[in-house]
């Protein structure tokens, strides 16, 4: 097997099948890298070659990937559980928290559904009591954060739910001071990291983050039917395990491997956030993971986020001047890796979505918004393709 070539900033040689022109949608969907490809293949190949002989390595392989994710957000291995999606990490959250009657649920209009529905859920099944936060505005978010105060204050908030990054505006969301009203005031912060993790720093501890789900096929550049929730150490011991199965267990696995007596069936749940690994995973989609990580970790997250920055200037000045508005807060620290626009008045936007992927300019149109959402492989010099083909579609 080849070695593939070193990840570098600017230079999409690990994505030699892309056939993009220019790769702006990784708020929506990564494509495949050339390491994520072949960590897949090897477990197709190991599993096509040895079959039950090739499951104890891929179990090993889960440990080190939690290792990379956990030094990413700065937590420990032992408080990730791997799940499939962000959603399925939200809902079991959602299942596993001991409620008391009455609790009350922060949620925030405009979210994307996932961190909304499994909480909607939760409070059908749980009796308790949803309360909606205005959507944030990228050049107010004091709005917002007076009315996350005023709602902390009303009493008996037991979880904030909120986006680490807006998945429409790209509002990188002010977890830092959202930690701190919540510890202040007994609330527990739950944030779905899927448009930030890859691309936009995050430390769980000092944001004060109690809960983080994330899947792993945007901005992490892995596959669909991967992903992590993070739960703090704090928070462990108050989990019911609503959700649990047979490898929820201390030493689950140990009647599979290790002779005749272990086959018990009141073994203690792990009081771990790993209980939540109820039972086999898509090995496929965790080796990509993998894969994916790795190449993250050897960047560097902060160096990624630099990287993107400019690109995103050049995109936003190119477009400002062709009569879009530009969602993207005028605040640094508020920003993230994606820029969305609005298009100029007149022109419709799935239109020009249409002739936008015709010309090779992949993108995605959440919400009303032209979402741009460059990466580590994209460049500068990808900035006057994009708007070559911008005028080109606009007439
Ligand atoms: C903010 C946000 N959360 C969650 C998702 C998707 O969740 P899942 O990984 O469960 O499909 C998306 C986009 O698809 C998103 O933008």
């Amino acid at each position: 097997m080849k070695t593939p070539p070193l990840p570098q900033l600017g230079h999409r040689t690990l994505f030699p099948e892309l056939q993009s022109r220019v790769y702006l949608a990784h708020a929506a969907v990564s494509p495949v890298s050339t390491p994520v490809r072949e960590a897949v293949l090897a477990v197709l190949d190991a599993y096509g070659q040895l079959g039950v002989g090739a499951f104890p390595p891929w179990i090993a392989q889960r440990q080190r990937l939690k290792e990379v994710i956990a030094r990413l957000i700065h937590a420990d291995a032992d408080d990730l559980a791997l799940v499939q999606s962000t959603t399925a990490g939200l809902m079991a959250l959602a299942l596993c928290l001991d409620w008391r009657p009455g609790d009350r649920i922060l949620l925030t209009r405009g979210e994307f559904p996932a961190n909304v529905t499994p909480w909607q859920q939760a409070a059908k099944q749980f009796g308790l009591e949803i309360a909606w936060l205005p959507q944030p505005r990228p050049n107010d978010i004091s709005e917002w954060l007076d009315a996350l105060r005023q709602a902390l204050r009303a009493g008996h908030v037991r979880v904030v739910a909120v986006s680490a990054v807006q998945f429409q505006t790209g509002l990188q969301m002010p977890l830092e001071a959202i930690g701190v009203l919540c510890q202040n005031a007994g609330a527990e912060l739950v944030v779905d990291a899927v448009q930030a993790f890859g691309a936009v720093p995050l430390d769980v501890q000092r944001l004060g983050i109690d809960y983080l789900a994330c899947g792993a096929h945007k901005w992490c550049n892995g596959l669909e039917g991967a992903g992590f929730l993070y739960v703090a150490k704090q928070r462990i011991a108050a989990l019911q395990p609503r959700m649990a199965g047979w490898l929820s267990h201390e030493d689950g696995l140990g009647f599979l491997f290790r002779g005749a007596g272990l086959l018990l069936h009141d073994r203690p749940i792990r009081q771990r956030a790993d209980f939540l690994e109820i039972g086999n995973l898509s090995t496929a989609s965790f080796a990509g993971m993998g894969a994916a990580v790795d190449v993250l970790e050897s960047l560097g997250i902060q160096a990624i986020f630099d990287h993107v920055q400019p690109i995103l200037d050049a995109l936003e000045d190119g477009l400002l001047a062709r009569s879009f508005t530009s969602a993207r807060a005028t605040d640094p620290a508020l920003r993230s890796c994606t820029l969305s626009l609005l298009p100029p008045p007149g022109v419709d936007l799935l239109a020009l979505h249409k002739l936008l992927t015709a010309a090779g300019i992949a993108h995605s149109v959440p919400d009303g918004y032209l979402r741009l959402a460059p990466h580590w492989p994209n460049a500068l010099h990808e900035v006057p393709v994009v708007l070559a083909a911008m005028d080109e579609a606009l007439g």
